[in-house]
């Protein structure tokens, strides 16, 4: 089984093999992806509203990364580990994203960082990747700007955004990212994104022609509850298959079925 690098994903979208990421935020749903083959398992800080029910991500800190990430981190086998970078882990100073990078990366395990941002984010960018932390970019919608976007909101509609993501993305790639997630923008700009950059895009509801696509887990796997944006598909249904088990159990220990013989000592 090869291990999979950046170089990896770089080849892949030279060659047009699209590449694949999931989030994952523990070590059995982290070694379920792993096996199955996934490219990049990401642990987003999304684990804020998906594992921790925050209302959003900003109050997720680099301590709460780092356990995460440590636990992904272990599953591993093929898949390239990438740790998103908490609210406030990197916009402080140079120093302390260095600080917080080499964190998830000595600590939790990961082999490379994600953090949002694009013209704002150059310098830090620029600064991970001269110590060797291999960053990858995230422009677009990005979570963290929520109080300044005004909510969950397409981004790049018009055409003052449109150069603005552009001009983003090439930040990025010019400041050393690997590659670069594009979050809910319009397909045809993610389309001239894509072939405008050197490094693969990955996108979440930015359209087919990206390099790669990356969803939450728990979108994926239908345990979500009622929340689905229009970018995701949902590809099980689980939620009604751990609730009729747990219910089985419920009636099986009322009713004395469980445990039989087989079960017992
Ligand atoms: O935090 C996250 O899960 C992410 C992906 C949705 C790209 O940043």
């Amino acid at each position: 089984m090869k291990k999979i690098t950046i170089l990896d994903l770089q080849k892949m979208k030279d060659s047009g093999e699209k590449i694949t990421m999931l989030t994952a935020y523990d070590y059995p749903t982290a070694r379920m992806l792993d096996e199955s083959g996934i490219d990049v398992l990401l642990i987003g800080d999304s684990v804020g509203n998906v594992m921790m029910g925050y209302e959003n991500t900003l109050p997720v800190t680099i301590d709460d990364m780092v356990y995460h990430t440590r636990a992904v981190a272990k599953a591993r086998k093929r898949a390239l580990v990438v740790a998103d970078m908490p609210f406030m882990s990197y916009q402080v100073s140079i120093e302390e994203a260095r600080r917080n990078a080499g964190r998830l990366i000595q600590q939790g395990g990961a082999e490379a960082v994600k953090l949002e941002g694009g013209e704002n984010m150059e310098a830090v960018i620029k600064a991970l990747s001269e110590v060797d932390i291999p960053v990858m970019g995230h422009i677009g919608l990005t979570p963290q700007s929520i109080p300044r976007m005004g909510g969950y909101k397409i981004q790049g509609k018009d055409e003052r955004q449109w150069q603005k993501l552009l001009a983003d993305a090439l930040a990025v790639e010019r400041a050393g990212a690997f590659s670069v997630v594009l979050e809910a923008i319009p397909h045809e700009l993610a389309k001239e994104i894509t072939a405008t950059l050197h490094i693969p895009t990955i996108g979440i509801g930015a359209g087919v022609n990206c390099d790669g696509q990356v969803l939450v887990i728990n979108d994926v796997l239908g345990l979500s509850g009622s929340f689905r944006p229009k970018f995701v598909k949902q590809y099980v249904q689980l939620e009604p298959v751990i609730k009729k088990a747990v219910q089985d159990f419920i009636t099986e220990v009322k009713e004395e079925k469980f445990p039989t013989k087989a079960q017992s000592f």
